[in-house]
This record gives C-alpha cells, structure tokens and sequence, in this order.
C-alpha cells in the first residue's frame, strides 16, 4: 500500500512568537483559514491509499481535530517525548507492511502545482519499489545552511550533505549540481528500517523496543528518552548507497525561518520597504530608521525584532524562554 506519512513533531521554534507550543504553525489557519497540516493531507490524499500521522502527545488532539472534520481515516501515532526524525520515521516504518511504500512529508510546507506533484511522487513511488530510498530535489536559490544538500548525475546520489556550514553551502551553489533536500521521502519501509539498523543500529533497536511496547499507537516516555536523537538525514541520507533523487519540479516553499518566510511573503506580494525591512502579524504603518534587513514581527503576546540573517537564531530565543518558564 502507499502510506502517506505527516511528521508533525515540530513547534515551528525558528517562527518564534508566530509558532507557540500550544499552537505550532503547521496548524495556524495561515491560508483562507486552512492550516499546512490540512493541505498537506489534502495534497497526498490524492496519492496514497493510507494515512499516519507521527505527532506529540501536545498537539495529537490539533491533528484529530482537523482529520475528524474531514473525515479521514488514519492511524495516530503518538510520541511521549521528541526523539528527532529517525526514531519518528522509524515507529511508522514498524507500523506498516515490509513492502508498504512510504511518503514522508513534514507538516509544514508549501507546495503548489498538485499535478506536477503528483507526477513527482509517482516516479519517486516507481524508484521506491525497486528498492531505492528516494529524496526530492528543489533547485537551490542562496547558500541556506538549515538545509540539506544533494550532490547528483540525474537522477544518481553523489552524496548528501545535511545543514553545511555557509562557506561550504556556497561551494555547493558554485558548483552548480546541487540540489536542497526537500525533507520529503519515499521509500518501501523495510528499506529504510534495513538501512537504519546497518548505519544507526542503536536508533533501531531502541526504537524497536519502544514501538513494542506502545500502547495504541502512544508510546512510553522512559522508553522512548533511550532512544539516541538524531534526524533522519544525518542517520541515513548522508550515508546509504541507496539514495535516489526526484527533481521537485512543483514549487516548494519551507516556511521552517523567517527568511524563508520573507521571500515567500514577497512571492506573494507582501510589502517590503526599500531597505528590505517587512513587518508580519500587523497592518499599522511601521518606520524602520537605519536599518536593513530587519522583520519586525508582531503579536498579541509577545513581538520579534530580527536581521533576515539571524533567522536560525531564533529557535535560541525559544528555548531560553522554554527553559526560564
Ligand atoms: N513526529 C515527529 N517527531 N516529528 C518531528 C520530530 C520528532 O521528534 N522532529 C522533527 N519532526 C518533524 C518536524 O515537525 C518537521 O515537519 C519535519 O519533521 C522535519 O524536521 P525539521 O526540524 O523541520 O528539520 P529541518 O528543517 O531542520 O531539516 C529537514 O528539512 C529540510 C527542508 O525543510 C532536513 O530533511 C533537511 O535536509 C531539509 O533540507
Ligand atoms: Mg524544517
């Protein structure tokens, strides 16, 4: 069967305050009033035959809630605590069928063109039955370090280099056959569980017991705190043989950081002064003075003053708040 699979993990900390941990981005109702998770259900209800969604015990009732209201079936799996990709993606894998194909995809992005994607899934599904673990390449615009990067002939993996740093990512960009790793996957499941137990052994095991031992798709939190974290790419991508890649010919956005944010809001038609200075979250007339570059974001709660280029940092705001409470 084609499973779509939705990592819902995140909270969105790099769109601090916009994204809260009682209300993470991808379920803001950003889009007339449809939030990313439901689009991106959507989006691959047109492809698979079959839905799970790896969510948190904080935000499992977010994801009910917008299934249940469009009626779709789906197996919820719900994790005690954090453990990163691999472990996330490992619990869907053991919850399928070894020759099921899987469809990663995070919650969170932004996709348009449903046809171009739908041809994009179907040669990666052709690529996955032959036992291939398939990324999706999107052709890269600026030297983004919170990306991985695929070095490739076609359609072959060179190899695969998750977040570089900025001098590394404009090697990758100069030379010129590199792609941005989407963060979306397909794969047959007993592929990537082979892979995982061959280069993250512990991952696998640790992950094993855990799934065992879930009561109802909800796993245990000692359990699962054994359990080493550490994403998908670095666990796999950057080391198997068996990466293929798909160019994503639709057009993707991640709206992971506030830069990310800017140019799609700007795509869009958002306005921007002529220093380059945006404001989100408030339509009062806003001056920027001697400054460039700057997003001034606004809430009810809580505001963000930031340089476009200290958009990774914020996720530090977000955890010294977490940790301060
Ligand atoms: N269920 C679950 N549990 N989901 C998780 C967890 C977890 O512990 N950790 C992360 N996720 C979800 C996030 O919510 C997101 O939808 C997806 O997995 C990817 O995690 P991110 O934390 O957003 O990864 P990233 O943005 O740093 O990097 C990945 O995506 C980039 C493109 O957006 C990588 O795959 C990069 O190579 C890629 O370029
Ligand atoms: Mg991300």
């Amino acid at each position: 069967k084609i499973t779509h699979v939705i990592l819902t993990g995140g909270v969105g900390s790099r769109l601090w305050p916009l994204s809260r941990k009682s209300q993470p981005k991808q379920y803001l109702p950003l889009f007339e009033g449809k939030s990313l998770f439901e689009m991106t259900a959507d989006r691959n209800s047109a492809v698979a035959e079959k839905l799970i969604v790896v969510g948190s015990r904080d935000n499992c009732h977010l994801s009910r809630s917008i299934l249940e209201n469009s009626g779709v079936q789906y197996l919820d799996i719900v994790e005690a605590v954090p453990r990163n990709t691999a472990a996330a993606i490992a619990f869907a894998a053991f919850a399928s069928e070894p020759d099921d194909i899987l469809i990663i995809t995070p919650s969170d992005h932004v996709i348009d063109g449903e046809s171009t994607y739908a041809q994009a899934i179907s040669d990666a599904v052709e690529k996955a039955r032959q036992g291939f673990i398939v990324t999706f390449g999107v052709h890269p615009t600026k030297p983004e370090t919170g990306y991985g990067y695929i070095e490739h002939k076609g359609d072959e993996v060179v190899s695969f280099r998750e977040k570089p740093n900025l001098v590394t990512a404009q090697d990758f960009i100069d030379r010129g056959n590199f792609l941005w790793n989407s963060g979306m996957f397909c794969f047959k499941a007993s592929v990537l569980l082979e892979e995982l137990k061959a280069y993250q052994p512990e991952v696998y095991e640790k992950s094993l017991i855990a799934w065992n031992a879930a009561q109802d798709g909800r796993l245990d939190e000692a359990l699962s705190m054994d359990i080493p974290s550490i994403s998908i790419d670095y666990a796999v991508m950057e080391r198997s043989k068996k990466i293929k890649v798909v160019p994503a010919i639709f057009s993707w956005s991640d709206l992971g950081s506030f830069d990310s944010v800017y140019d799609y809001l700007k795509l869009k038609g958002h306005s921007v002064d002529d220093s380059g200075n945006m404001v989100i979250g408030n339509d009062n007339y806003t001056a920027f003075l001697g400054l460039e570059n700057t997003i001034f974001v606004y809430t009810d709660t809580a505001n963000l003053i930031l340089h476009k280029e200290h958009s990774q940092e914020v996720k530090n705001v977000y955890n010294h708040l977490e940790k301060n409470k």
